[in-house]
């Protein structure tokens, strides 16, 4: 069975596939009509057991843009809530005549669980503070469509990576495109085992902005314990946020990327997240076009991912 579980696992050659096609679907976005009928018939499952606005809003539009059915499940109404389990949940919903479900849950290691349940391709949505993985194609996306490669870019992360999906998805995929990753944090949000990841390791974005091309700023994820590694977050700021005078410091083709939800004021600027060198809103808009090629990939049915 094909799923998107984790970035881990992908080669070049197939990110680099998946990224063309999310090229040629941009474009389908822009047309009059912005649908293909690709995957008439299919039934794609929103299955978000965590909050989520930008990845199951784009995989909603992706789904439909290739004139897919959806169907959102929502926890706070489900029968979750009459204690039926993850597994019979899922089961469930299959048998309902779904095609493929996107998983989103709290829990590290759900959606590979939930991907052994069922005989259908299981795409990771963001699991714990593990993987996610479609975050990562769009965040490569937006960054190819700008320099045209990955390779020799130096990227700068910044924040609480420790707790961050995001940043492990993207660190594992901009680095197999060819991007020099550089990792900013307090000791307290980096991952505790740094020097087996293929990056380099700094304690003050000061330390980057020079040399950065490209400066991804996180959220301090407050809800996975983030916020107690830091005394408060004016300090947070003072260290590590992206205000308008380091903006001003920054290379003058340098971008600024952040994957939402922000904290203006916090690690990036009411003045920075607006200005047109924050690609932010670009992100989501190839949020949409890089969900469309995972789905069409997976239920296609000519390629693996
Ligand atoms: N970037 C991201 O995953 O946003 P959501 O939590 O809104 O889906």
């Amino acid at each position: 069975m094909r799923h998107l579980l984790t970035t881990e696992s992908l080669d070049r050659a197939t990110i680099e596939g998946l990224l063309d096609e999310a090229d040629g679907f941009a474009d389908v976005l822009v047309r009059p009509i912005p649908k293909v009928p690709a995957l008439r018939g299919k039934t794609v499952a929103m299955m978000f057991f965590e909050p989520s606005t930008r990845t199951r809003l784009s995989f909603e539009k992706a789904a439909k843009s290739l004139s897919a059915d959806t169907m959102t499940f929502s926890p706070s109404t489900s029968s979750l809530s009459k204690g039926e389990s993850l597994k019979d949940t899922v089961l469930t919903v299959r048998a309902m005549g779904v095609d493929l479900m996107v998983v989103r849950h709290k829990a590290t290691g759900a959606p590979w669980r939930i991907a052994d349940w069922l005989d259908i391709p299981v795409v990771n949505g963001g699991d714990g503070a593990h993987q996610h993985p479609t975050q990562a194609l769009l965040d490569c996306l937006t960054i190819r469509q700008r320099f045209d490669s990955l390779e020799g870019l130096n990227i700068a992360i910044v924040g609480d990576i420790r707790n961050s999906r995001v940043a492990r998805s993207n660190i594992f995929a901009m680095t197999t495109l060819g991007a020099n990753v550089m990792l900013v944090g307090p000791p307290t949000l980096l991952p505790i085992d740094p020097e087996n990841w293929p990056v380099t390791v700094h304690h003050h974005i000061d330390e980057v902005l020079d040399r950065a091309d490209v400066v991804y700023l996180l959220r301090v994820q407050t809800e996975r314990g983030g916020g107690s590694g830091f005394p408060s977050a004016s300090e947070y700021t003072q260290r590590f946020g992206m205000t308008a005078e380091r903006f001003r410091r920054l290379k003058d083709e340098a971008i600024v990327m952040h994957p939402g939800p922000m904290n203006r004021g916090v690690e990036i600027g009411n003045d920075v997240a607006d200005n047109e060198r924050a690609l932010i809103l670009q992100q989501v808009s190839n949020g949409v076009a890089s969900r469309m090629a995972v789905l069409f990939r997976l239920l296609e049915g000519q390629h693996d991912i």
